[in-house]
């Protein structure tokens, strides 16, 4: 449905009808990310352009040339699931291909460490050396996340290694069998700054740069990833 013409709401309401559909409850919607602020009034995140994640569905139309990013979560027989993609509406620029190509090899970097036995940085390094090889900018500000019988849940995955001084927020915790994790880099064509709006949701970049964000849900085991979220594309360039 990501074509000229059409709009995030209309893409939203397809989601809702379709989850419902098959027995389950879109995870965002009413999600409250702390008691202070409103709760996430859609199915669907839908972040254009310059928007990072979070953004509202809304009536405008997509033109050919805009980035679209899509995220979406389920609950179904208490378990949740979790999963973005960034796609490009009708024709885009090759900057905004490369920042989309660079975003999903940056995903199957950090992924490919999510082996029982490595550790939670040891994924953020491969996403941050992959994105910042090309120059782009790896938000700092959300990370990925476990999920299970909650949408969010320990540990969290950062997209780069902190420095030592904020390394007690992001626990470097060893990845053991049977964890499932969120990966979702987040990345921008220029610096990796970010602002949240007035509606306490929706992100966008500070200096106005483009961002796309690729999110897998994994199954860490000793024979490596399993990806549980099949759909999103392949890389097509080399990480
Ligand atoms: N994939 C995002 C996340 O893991 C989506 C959150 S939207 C929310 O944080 F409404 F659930 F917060
Ligand atoms: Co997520």
């Amino acid at each position: 449905m990501v074509v000229p013409g059409a709009t995030s709401a209309d893409l939203d309401r397809r989601a809702e009808e379709f989850i419902r559909d098959h027995g389950g409850e879109p995870a965002f919607k009413g999600y409250m990310m702390s008691d202070e602020t409103d709760p996430y009034p859609a199915t669907l995140c839908t972040s254009l352009n310059e928007v990072v994640v979070h953004g509202f569905p809304n009536d405008r139309p997509l033109e050919s040339g805009d980035i679209l990013s899509v995220d979406v979560g389920v609950r179904l027989d208490g378990y949740h699931g979790d999963c973005a993609a960034t796609y490009g509406v009708g024709e885009i620029s090759a900057d905004d291909q490369r920042l989309l190509d660079t975003t999903v090899a940056s995903l199957h970097a950090g992924l490919e460490q999510a082996c029982d036995g490595k550790w939670v940085y040891d994924i953020a390094r491969e996403v941050q050396r992959v994105a910042e090889a090309e120059g782009f900018g790896v938000v700092r500000d959300l990370v990925g996340h476990g999920i299970g019988a909650s949408l969010h849940e320990d540990p969290a995955i950062p997209n780069f290694v902190p420095n030592p001084f904020v390394r007690h927020r992001y626990q470097n915790s060893k990845l053991v069998t049977g964890m499932v994790i969120c990966i979702e880099p987040m990345i921008n064509s220029g610096g990796h700054r970010v602002v949240t709006g007035d509606d306490e949701w929706t992100v966008t970049t500070v200096d106005g740069g483009r961002s796309a964000h690729f999110e897998h849900m994994v199954h860490v085991t000793g024979e490596g990833p399993e990806v549980l979220t099949t759909h999103i594309p392949r890389p097509v360039v080399e990480s």
